[in-house]
């Protein structure tokens, strides 16, 4: 996309860079933007056929994972530093945004989400941040969502991993900034995916025009606006900031 080539972070150059769930979503966006800025990007998913077709296109490292599994997490991150070298910038992006219902709520679905929505994030950084230690930095940027700041109804659980990621945002941020990491949350809002025009598509058509309406700014959020985001903060253009949650919604959480 356009975007990419307008700017350019010379910092971010041979960088390399994690990125969990980056098949498909947002996460494609990521590595595809990453990769455009010359960094040597890694990641990881557990869909293998997007997963490799991405990789055999933009010449990166693929890994088969499922984050939900933390010896898996954990061996795909020793594989990144053996064949990659330590990492700069994580960017802690897998998640899945499911819509359920109090009264269905069980044990086993509630640790589920937990899993996918939260656990892997802080397992991710402990894998990273010896190598950033060493390498006297780094940045680690961890994907939350405006959801439980609107309040939103029937995501109870994915709103709860989505809040608790301010929280060791700001708590990693004081521990790990005495060895130069930075760790920040990127907070996107309405972010029009295939799975996202797949779900609204089932559950309300209208809600698309509807979280239009809400904005501040009438235009239709995609993938590359959190990328532009992701590449700021993953630079050496944001080494002031830490701590911190960037919200891209267009406004939308204001409302
Ligand atoms: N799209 C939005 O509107 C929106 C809004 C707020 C926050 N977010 C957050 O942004 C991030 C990306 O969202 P998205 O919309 O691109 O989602 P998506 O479902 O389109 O893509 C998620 C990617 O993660 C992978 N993934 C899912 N579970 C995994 C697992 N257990 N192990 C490994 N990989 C796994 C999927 O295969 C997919 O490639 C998520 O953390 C999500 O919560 C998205």
């Amino acid at each position: 996309m356009n975007y990419q080539h307008n700017v350019q972070y010379h910092s971010l150059k041979n960088k390399i860079v994690a990125i969990t769930g980056g098949a498909s979503g947002i996460g494609e966006e990521l590595v595809r933007a990453y990769v455009n800025q010359g960094a040597r990007v890694a990641f990881v998913d557990l869909n293998r056929e997007a997963g490799e077709k991405l990789a055999q296109e933009l010449n990166c490292l693929f890994l088969l994972c499922d984050v939900t599994n933390i010896e898996q997490l954990k061996s795909a991150f020793a594989q990144i530093a053996s064949q990659l070298g330590d990492v700069d910038i994580l960017i802690n992006n897998a998640g899945s945004d499911e819509h359920h219902q109090l009264k269905d709520l069980t044990e086993d679905y509630f640790n589920h989400s937990i899993n996918v929505n939260l656990r892997h994030q802080l397992f991710a950084i402990q894998a990273v941040v010896p190598g950033m230690t060493k390498k006297g930095g780094g940045s680690i940027i961890n994907m939350g969502s405006i959801i439980w700041m609107r309040g939103r109804p029937g995501r109870v659980c994915y709103s709860l991993s989505k809040a608790a990621i301010h929280g060791f945002t700001r708590s990693l941020s004081q521990e790990l900034g005495v060895h130069g990491i930075r760790v920040n949350s990127l907070v996107p809002g309405a972010i029009r995916t295939a799975k996202q025009d797949a779900m609204w598509a089932k559950l309300n058509p209208a809600a698309v025009s509807q979280f239009i309406e809400l904005q501040a700014l009438k235009i239709r959020l995609d993938a590359t606006h959190c990328a532009r985001l992701a590449l700021f903060l993953g630079s050496e253009e944001s080494c002031g900031c830490t701590g911190q949650d960037f919200i891209v919604d267009a406004g939308l959480s204001v409302n």
